[in-house]
Formats: structure tokens, sequence, C-alpha cells
């Protein structure tokens, strides 16, 4: 019989969560472990040397320690500056999460899109080579903000997203297109696995409506390729037993992770431990 897998998912705060949701429904074979880097949250503003020095700290424990099989960077910012030097470091096999600009390019009508992400996303070179790749007919706006990740998260710890905020951190992308409705902005790529969890609040203070493109299914699906291909098990025999819910693994356990407990709770998680 194959082996079911061990998963690590790895973000620097809960926007990973995105994606490990799509994944626990197309890999229901697997254990999931979700990793986050609360001690050095928010990534999105960091250079990239310290992106990857952060980002192999954590994936060294994820894979040594708690023995993960399969790891998913279910961060933007993490994969742009290190899945390069994370598979060079690392055996097993890993997927990156980048920026959906091809499916973005593929759906908008007006071929006016944005890219809503954190600055360090905004800003790389690997984003750049997407853009001139995949959507060469595109007006591609860029928007960095690592306010929107903040929101975000202090939503999982149960705060209120303040919505005249989060509109001032949207408005430069709507601004910059043009009025025409041919050729403003109907499709945004949410660039950063953050973004999703902030949907609703999006689409309730955009300007005109907007396709939002959330990467985690497709993400889910190129993991459960690439688990196969690595001869795990990706579905489960009817009889076989439950795994227990993702155990979520903090690089700080302190008084800040208390407020996040219900969320983790609600999603289904079995316990926090330190990474
Ligand atoms: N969730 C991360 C991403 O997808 C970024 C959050 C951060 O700035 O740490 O880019």
């Amino acid at each position: 019989m194959t082996r079911r897998p061990i998963i690590g998912v790895f973000d620097s705060g809960m926007g990973g969560v995105t994606v490990l949701s799509a994944l626990q429904q197309l890999v229901p074979s697997a254990s999931y472990l979700y990793a986050f880097d609360n001690a050095h949250f928010p990534y999105g503003n960091r250079p990239e040397g310290e992106v990857i020095q952060l980002v192999l700290v954590c994936l060294e424990r994820l894979i040594q320690v708690h023995r993960a099989d399969i790891v998913v960077i279910a961060c933007n910012t993490a994969s742009v500056s290190a899945l390069a030097p994370a598979r060079a470091r690392f055996s097993v096999p890993m997927i990156g999460t980048v920026p959906a600009i091809k499916p973005a390019a593929a759906q908008s009508r007006t071929k006016t899109i944005g890219l809503l992400a954190t600055p360090a996303t905004v800003l790389r070179p690997y984003t750049d080579a997407l853009e001139r790749q995949l959507a060469q007919d595109c007006v591609v706006l860029r928007r960095g903000s690592v306010r929107l990740v903040e929101l975000a998260e202090r939503k999982m710890h149960g705060e209120p997203v303040p919505l005249q905020e989060l509109w001032q951190e949207l408005r430069p992308l709507f601004e910059a297109s043009p009025s025409e409705e041919a050729r403003r902005l109907d499709t945004i790529v949410l660039g950063c696995t953050h973004f999703p969890l902030l949907s609703d609040e999006i689409r309730a203070v955009v300007p005109w409506p907007v396709h939002l493109i959330d990467p985690g299914p497709a993400i889910a699906a190129r993991a459960r390729a690439v688990i196969a291909e690595a001869g795990f098990a990706v579905d489960v025999a009817e009889d076989a037993a439950k795994t227990i819910g993702p155990i979520a693994l903090a690089t700080l356990i302190d008084g800040d992770i208390e407020s996040l407990r219900p969320t983790l709770a609600r999603l289904g998680f079995a316990g926090i431990e330190p990474l």
C-alpha cells in the first residue's frame, strides 16, 4: 500500500490556511503540519536575503525535526525569494506559490489586471519575469501593501476589518485604471496568500465588480500531481483511519497566540506547538 504523506505547509503568518484548505480537499490522505514564522511576521517589506535565511531555517525544522515528506510554501513572498535556494538545499518535493498572472491575463476581458501583493513580491525580478512571459497583452497594475497583510492576520485573531482603511490600500489600483469601461481593471491577482481571507471585504469596498484570482485551488492541484508522482497516496480508502486535524507549528508561542486559538479550532486544527 502506498504511504500517506505528511505535508508541511509554510507561511509567515496565517495566510497559508487559504492554501491549506484547498489542499485538504484535493489531498485528503495527508496529515498536515502548518508552520508559520510569527516571530518574524510580516515578511513583505524584508530584503530578499533576509527572507531566504528565515525561510531556510523554518523549512529545516519542518523537514528535519517534524518530518514533512512534502513542503508547500504557501506564501508568495517566501516563494519568489526562496523557492530556488530551498530546492537546492532540501531533497523533499517542494511546491511554491507565485502570483497567478497567467489565469488573470487569460480571464481579463479588458486586458487590464491588478497584482495585489506584498511590496517584496511586487518588486522581485521573479515577478517581472512572470509578467513579461505571461501577460504580454495586458496592462498590469501593481500594488504592494504590508498593511493589507496585517489586516488579514488580525482578522484571524478575531479583530474587525476596518473597511475605510482597506479601501485606502486598494485605491491606487482603481485610480490608476482608466475610467473608460473597455480599458478599466476587471481582474485582480491576489498575489499574497493572506488576501483571499479578505475577499468579502474587498468585494464590499471596490467601486466596480472585479474578478479576484485566489491561487489556492491551482496550487492544490499542482501539489496533488507532485505528491502522486512522488509515490504517496493522495486519496483515502473508505475503510482507512481518519487523519487528525492539522497541527500548527509557530516560531513564537506568546500571548498573541491565544487570540488565534478560536480561528484554529474553527478550521479544525488539532493543536499548536513550537516549530
Ligand atoms: N502570505 C505572504 C504572501 O503570500 C506574505 C505575508 C507577509 O508579508 O509576511 O506573500
